[in-house]
């Protein structure tokens, strides 16, 4: 029997697919009835993190409905922190808290100890997962942990996090390398576990004071790469970091990922056409629908039908989106022939 190719890996792999893969940032989440019964069931966020049965559930409920590429892995980039002993809730209608950072009194030894219903999600959803469809793992890059960690909250752009990290050069450094390490061992348990390739959120990569970039940002992610290429070398990694602008082709200079995530804000045409490119309709755009929707979603598969491509949003998509406007765009998407 002739083996079933994954279109979502083919990009990655850098293959111009005949059809572009797609998969939606956050399509695991509220705008779904069927997840918003789910978490009800639960009781809270994390309790769902936690549940293996139910994880995978949600992690399956968007392609159930949707003929997307790829199942992205239900949990949160916040649980690495709650390993390593920080004080972790989810406010109804508000988003995480966390408790005061003590960067001395982490656990870097048995934090993977508290994951394992986490790698038990991902072998759950493998085994149930159709052949040509991907399986996603992810963690959230050093720099974004760290702000949600010294911040304690987001939604305020992470004042104390900027401020630390440039009079406090020597203790935020050494934050850094805890999660790098930490963050690279989470992501191969993941791979080992089953993921196929795996994400790294950088969603406020473009908070990084710009002369710290080249530390925090390309590097720091540099040597995540690293890490979990020694341990995993055929599996592809997207980098995902939001709002760096200009300063994207450098990154990919730097930091050489399988895959880009673009942003909304910024161009495909800023990386070198061999690299797997993937975005960038606005999440507005998709929660408004119809012709205008449309038309960018025309325009982003004309500029990208050459090139080695995954169609995504340009950030998560939003809670208020219509289930229509997501299945409109999964077969405007299909429909395109490349
Ligand atoms: O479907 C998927 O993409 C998989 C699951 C996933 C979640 N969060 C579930 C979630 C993924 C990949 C994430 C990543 C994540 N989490 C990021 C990076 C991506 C991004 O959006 O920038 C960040 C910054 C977080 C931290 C986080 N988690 C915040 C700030 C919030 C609150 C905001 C919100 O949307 O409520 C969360 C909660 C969260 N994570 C929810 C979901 C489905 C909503 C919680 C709920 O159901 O009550």
């Amino acid at each position: 029997m002739t083996k079933i190719e994954k279109p979502f890996l083919q990009s990655l792999r850098g293959d111009v697919t005949s059809q572009a893969p797609i998969w939606l940032m956050r399509q695991a989440g509220r705008y779904l009835p069927e997840y918003r019964e789910l978490r009800s069931k639960a009781g809270s966020f994390l309790n769902l993190c936690y549940n293996p049965e139910m994880a995978a559930e949600v992690t399956l409920q968007p392609l159930r409905r949707f003929d997307l590429d790829a199942a992205i892995l239900f949990s949160d980039i916040l649980v690495l922190p709650q390993a390593l002993g920080q004080e972790l809730t989810f406010v109804e209608g508000e988003g995480p808290r966390l408790g005061v950072l003590d960067a001395d009194a982490l656990d870097t030894m048995d934090f993977e100890d508290k994951l394992q219903n986490i790698y038990e999600t991902v072998r759950r959803v493998k085994s149930e997962l159709p052949e040509d469809k991907a399986l996603i793992g992810f963690a959230g890059a050093p720099w974004t942990v760290a702000c949600y960690m010294i911040d304690g909250r987001g939604g305020t752009g992470f004042p104390k996090t900027i401020q630390f990290a440039q009079e406090n050069p020597g203790e935020f450094h050494y934050l850094m390398d805890i999660l790098t390490t930490a963050t690279a061992a989470y992501l191969v348990s993941q791979i080992k576990a089953g993921a196929d390739a795996v994400q790294i959120f950088d969603s406020w990569a473009g908070l990084c004071p710009p002369a710290q970039f080249e530390e925090y940002i390309s590097g720091t992610m540099r040597y995540v790469m690293d890490s979990v290429e020694a341990a995993c070398e055929d599996t592809p990694i997207i980098a995902f970091p939001r709002g760096i602008g200009a300063r994207i082709g450098e990154y990919v200079d730097v930091v050489t990922p399988a895959g880009i995530g673009i942003d909304e804000n910024n161009s495909f045409d800023a990386v070198p056409r061999h690299v797997c490119v993937q975005g960038n309709l606005s999440p507005q755009l998709l929660k408004q629908g119809g012709a205008d929707m449309e038309r960018a979603v025309d325009k982003i598969l004309n500029e990208t039908k050459d090139r080695p491509f995954i169609f995504n949003l340009g950030h998560g998509i939003d809670k208020e989106t219509s289930p229509e406007h997501v299945a409109a765009l999964v077969h405007q998407v299909k429909g395109f022939q490349r």
